[in-house]
């Protein structure tokens, strides 16, 4: 059996007058996922989309939508985004002090449950809830921007909770989010990762959005 790996076009970069446009042709060219970035202007310093644009995609695609949530207090925020059609909720081990019940409550949201970090924050801070994750995001940028340098550092902690779920026999999808090019993700695919954010990639491609998608999905 070949190895799966997603390619999820994070729309922060793309062009929101032709929004169902986008999840279209990120369909027809073989995006796996749709990443929408959540960010509320204190977590990060950027302020970007709400439950309403997950709604709104939920109605331009079938794919399933990974929602990453940069924001402080998830947790009063969950059952919205989950009623908006969200397939994967992740939350950031930073803002959540009750991490374990969050994730459980998102199970029971019907969504799957994704856990991420900075890249300041070390890997073990989320080792006691890897058995329980469907999703863990490592975080190749400081979150707010798309567009920003690849953290090199981030290499190593992808090994680092790769090695940890082989060992817990965990299928838990391995997500890197931040800088992924055709330069980084070859460095990440022999990390471990298998599922890849990219917006800058992807939307600010010369060669438009399918081509962007395909010179990863080559990788
Ligand atoms: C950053 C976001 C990313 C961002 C990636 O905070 O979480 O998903 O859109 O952008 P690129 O691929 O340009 O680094
Ligand atoms: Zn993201």
């Amino acid at each position: 059996m070949t190895e799966q790996f997603i390619i999820a076009p994070s729309i922060l970069s793309s062009d929101f007058l032709h929004l169902g446009d986008v999840l279209q042709t990120c369909k027809t060219a073989g995006a796996d996922w749709i990443h929408i970035d959540v960010m509320d202007g204190q977590f990060v310093p950027n302020l970007t989309m709400g439950a309403f644009i997950v709604e709104a995609c939920k109605r331009g695609t079938d794919l399933p939508l990974d929602v990453h949530l940069m924001v402080e207090n998830p947790e009063n925020l969950l059952q919205a985004f989950a009623k908006a059609g969200a397939a994967n909720l992740t939350v950031h081990v930073e803002t959540c002090p009750h991490l374990h019940s969050t994730l459980q409550e998102i199970k029971s949201l019907g969504c799957k449950a994704g856990v991420t970090l900075n890249p300041g924050t070390p890997a073990e801070s989320i080792f006691p809830v890897l058995n329980m994750v469907d999703l863990v995001l490592i975080m190749s940028v400081n979150p707010g921007f798309s567009g920003q340098s690849f953290l090199p550092e981030s290499v190593a902690k992808v090994a680092k909770i790769r090695e940890k779920l082989d060992a817990l026999g965990s299928s838990a999808w391995l997500e890197v989010d931040g800088g992924i090019s055709s330069e980084t993700l070859p460095k990440m695919i022999a990390a471990g990762a298998n599922a890849f954010v990219a917006a800058t990639a992807i939307f600010k491609h010369s060669h438009g959005i399918a081509t962007g998608i395909a010179a990863l999905r080559d990788l």
